[in-house]
C-alpha cells in the first residue's frame, strides 16, 4: 500500500508560548496532520507526573480516556509543542487509541498549528491566544 501524505510541519518559536508547531504547506479541511506521540500511562500515575509538571507551568499528558493518558513528555514527537487556542485551526480526535491532530478548516502556509486543549485541571495557566482572553489552560 502506498504510504500515506502527511503535510509539512515544523517546530519554531511562537507569540503564543515558547515553542509552536507551524504549516511549510497549505493543508486542507479535516487532513490529518500529526499523531500525538508519547508514554502511554495509567490515569493514576498521570495525576502525580501532571502535578509535577503544572509546578514548572506545562502540561504533556493527553487524556486518551477514563483510563489511559500520553505523556509527550517522554517519547513525545513534533506534536508535543503544538500550542492551544480558544479559536484553533486544528482539532484532536482519537482514532483507534491513537491521538491525531486534524485540521479544522483549511490551513496557509506558516500558519501557526493549534488546537483546544480541553484541559480538565485546575485551569492555572492563563491562555494568551489572543489580546484579553480571558481563559485559563
Ligand atoms: C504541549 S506544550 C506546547 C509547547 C510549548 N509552547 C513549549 O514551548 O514547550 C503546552 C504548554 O505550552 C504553553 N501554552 C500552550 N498554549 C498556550 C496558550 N494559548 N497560552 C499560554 N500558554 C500556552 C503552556 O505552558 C502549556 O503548558
Ligand atoms: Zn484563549
Amino acid at each position: 500500500m502506498a504510504p500515506i501524505y502527511r503535510p509539512k510541519i515544523r517546530r519554531q518559536r511562537s507569540t503564543l508560548h515558547g515553542w509552536g508547531v507551524f504549516a511549510l504547506e497549505d493543508i486542507n479541511k479535516n487532513k490529518r496532520i500529526v499523531t500525538y506521540d508519547g508514554e502511554k500511562i495509567t490515569a493514576k500515575e498521570s495525576a502525580d507526573r501532571e502535578d509535577r509538571y503544572l509546578r514548572r507551568g506545562e502540561i504533556w499528558c493527553f487524556r486518551l480516556n477514563r483510563r489511559w493518558v500520553i505523556d509527550a513528555n517522554v517519547g513525545g514527537n513534533v506534536a508535543r509543542f503544538i500550542n492551544h487556542s480558544c479559536a484553533p485551526n486544528c482539532y484532536s480526535n482519537i482514532i483507534d487509541g491513537t491521538i491525531w491532530i486534524i485540521a479544522g478548516r483549511s490551513v496557509k502556509t506558516s500558519e501557526e498549528l493549534t488546537y483546544n486543549y480541553f484541559t480538565d485541571g485546575d485551569k492555572e495557566i492563563p491562555c494568551r491566544c489572543r489580546p484579553g482572553c480571558t481563559n485559563k489552560l
